[in-house]
């Protein structure tokens, strides 16, 4: 990926943090995800009193995504403010996965730390038991 759009997606990601609902965990987390085409959308965590409700910054940023008509993605940038970038929890590479298996994942830092990683290697052995015969 072009280092220009890996900072532009990092920015976008920094902005949608600023936006986090969490008061419980007081750990925000702001996501860009960018489509075939190019489009950005952004999420952040929002969390809920009922703890389980909350949902994690990545899965908002896909879902809105899909709710606009997008299915492919080239690139989801995760931001957190922490000492070394913070890897996506395990349901929203899942979810990921259900999309674009070679989408690329930065994961950045406040400092602009930043790890990349394809969505295939953060899950190598995925459910795909619907859609794929054992
Ligand atoms: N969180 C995310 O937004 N993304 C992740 O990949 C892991 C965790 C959120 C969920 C919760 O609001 C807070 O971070 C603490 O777990």
């Amino acid at each position: 990926m072009k280092k220009l759009l890996i900072s532009k997606l990092i920015e976008k990601a920094k902005e949608a943090r600023l936006k986090a609902y969490s008061p419980y965990s007081k750990f925000s987390v702001g996501a860009a995800i960018m489509t075939d085409n190019g489009t950005i959308f952004t999420g952040c965590n929002i969390e809920n009193q009922s703890l389980g409700l909350s949902i994690c910054a990545e899965r908002v940023a896909i879902f809105k995504a899909i709710s606009e008509g997008y299915r492919k993605f080239k690139a989801l940038a995760i931001v957190v403010d922490t000492k070394n970038p913070c890897s996506p929890c395990g349901a929203c590479r899942q979810v990921m996965a259900e999309f674009s298996v070679e989408m690329d994942v930065i994961m950045a830092n406040l400092q602009n730390e930043i790890e990349i990683r394809k969505v295939k290697d953060l899950i190598p052995d995925v459910f795909q038991g619907l859609t794929k015969s054992h």
